[in-house]
């Protein structure tokens, strides 16, 4: 690949499988999405955590975190979301191409930026990196009842603009690999069905 305007060249390195090899690990990412306070970085740091208990390496990428650092010039409007994703799925896919399990655990409210994530993990020459949509899914009244950080609370009272679920969308996913009622399983019930996943397309032995 050449881009000639800006005098940039694509390096060919090590083919993805040839890296898998020598690693003995495939990597993919595990793209969890659903409201605040829906408990996607709950189940996401438990399956991590499982994931590296099994000797695999594994690596979470979460939304408070990521915006911190890398992303801590974008807000939450619309145009801003969606360069946070795109930028999250460049990275989680960096991750999975150097045969890391990468766990993202953000909003990601539109299904058209999450297509974008999905889209650039194929996007390649080569096997494309498996991407895992997991829904973690709670009815709002659940998330807004529970509010940890009492962000649901500032929104209601106008203090947080475009809030997910209050006002700004959160478009659901129509047809995730895995679907987490988290309003009616455990952490552990929600890692065991990750795991089940996995296991069952021998993304992991
Ligand atoms: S997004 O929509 O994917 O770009 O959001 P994300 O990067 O995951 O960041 C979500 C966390 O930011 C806090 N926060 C907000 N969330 C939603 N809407 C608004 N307006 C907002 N402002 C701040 C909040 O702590 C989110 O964390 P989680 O873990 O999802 O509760």
């Amino acid at each position: 690949r050449v881009y000639p305007t800006h005098n940039i060249t694509w390096h060919e390195g090590l083919s993805r499988s040839e890296r898998n090899d020598l690693r003995k690990q495939k990597g993919f990412t595990l793209w969890f999405t659903g409201l605040s306070a829906s408990g996607k970085s709950t189940i996401a740091t438990a399956a991590e955590q499982h994931l590296l208990h099994l000797g695999l390496a594994a690596y979470r990428l979460d939304g408070d975190n990521v915006r911190f650092g890398l992303n801590k010039d974008l807000g939450f409007s619309e145009k801003d979301r969606n360069e946070n994703i795109r930028r999250i799925g460049e990275v989680a896919k960096l991750f999975a191409d150097s045969s890391t399990i990468a766990l993202t655990s953000f909003i990601s409210p539109y299904i058209s930026d999450r297509k974008i994530a999905r889209d650039l993990h194929s996007s390649d020459k080569g096997d494309a990196l498996p991407f895992i949509e997991v829904f973690v899914d709670i009815p709002v009244e659940v998330a807004e009842a529970r509010d940890p950080k009492g962000l649901y609370k500032k929104a209601r009272a106008g203090e947080i603009p475009n809030f997910t679920g209050i006002s700004a969308p959160y478009e659901a996913p129509e047809n995730p690999e895995i679907h987490i009622r988290n309003d009616q399983v455990t952490v552990e019930e929600a890692v065991a069905k990750i795991m089940e996943y996995l296991y069952e397309h021998k993304l992991i032995e």
